[in-house]
């Protein structure tokens, strides 16, 4: 695991960029698994320009989303769909049928977890899956207790995770208990990992990751034993490591 500390979220988002922008470059036919939330958005604007700059062409990459919220249709304003639409898909090339977001709707969700888990599959499973990271130290949805074994399933949102997603609904109330979500499994077989991770309420969860044992409780430190994770924080997240120059090697 390599730890890549950002001076601040700007730099961040850059460096994210930069490395989807690389694998597209090194694999046209790229398949990129892709996160929402507030930490990617920089990367976003970032890939817009890049595409609009010329410097970026999607027409043969295939994106499958991390996950969505179980109730809400593709137009509600707080859908994950609504958001990739918004932030990403309709300023690149990227043809509408080559874009995957998990169906929240889907009148049969074991179903559509099921569909969905084997269209990523028969894609040839992610080249590049972006990871953003809960204060909880939850991937994709895949709250605190989950079974690393598990491929996309259905599953409640911790209470934790509500609240710091209320901020994008208005209130706790609104903000929907289900989602679908790529399993850590599903995360686990990607041949490589950027994880993203800005601000000090991101901070335990960082240092957990990198240098905690790899526990259900923690999520994402089952990253640990993925051969090609990088860990992109900008300082505030990464204020409780140990660095060297910025840098930081992890043999696990
Ligand atoms: C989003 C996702 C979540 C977020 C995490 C951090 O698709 O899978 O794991 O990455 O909740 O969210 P932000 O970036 O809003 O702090």
């Amino acid at each position: 695991m390599q730890v890549i500390v950002a001076k601040d979220y700007d730099e961040l988002s850059r460096w994210a960029a930069e490395a989807v922008a690389a694998q597209i470059l090194e694999k046209p036919d790229s398949v990129l698994g892709l996160a929402t939330g507030g930490t990617p958005l920089g990367m976003y604007r970032e890939l817009k320009r890049m595409h609009q700059e010329g410097k970026l062409d999607l027409a043969r990459v295939k994106t499958f989303n991390l996950d969505e919220y179980i109730g809400l249709p593709a137009d509600h304003p707080e859908s994950y769909h609504h958001y990739m639409q918004e932030n990403f898909f309709r300023h690149v090339n990227l043809p509408a049928d080559q874009a995957h977001v998990p169906d929240g709707t889907a009148g049969d969700l074991a179903v559509e977890c099921q569909r969905y888990e084997e269209m990523i599959q028969a894609a040839g499973s992610i080249d590049l899956q972006v990871l953003g990271i809960g204060a909880n130290g939850h991937i994709g949805f895949n709250e605190p207790g989950t079974e690393f074994g598990a491929v996309t399933h259905v599953l409640s949102l911790d209470p934790r995770t509500i609240k710091a997603n209320a901020r994008f609904f208005g209130s706790e109330d609104q903000v929907p208990r289900q989602a679908i979500s790529m399993g850590i499994k599903t995360i686990m077989k990607s041949r490589k990992i950027i994880l993203l991770a800005s601000g000090t309420d991101k901070a335990e969860a960082i240092m957990r990751t990198v240098t905690g044992p790899v526990t259900v409780d923690m999520p994402a430190s089952i990253l640990q034993l993925h051969p090609n994770v990088t860990l992109l924080v900008d300082k505030a997240a990464a204020a409780f490591l140990k660095l060297d120059g910025g840098q930081m090697s992890v043999n696990c």
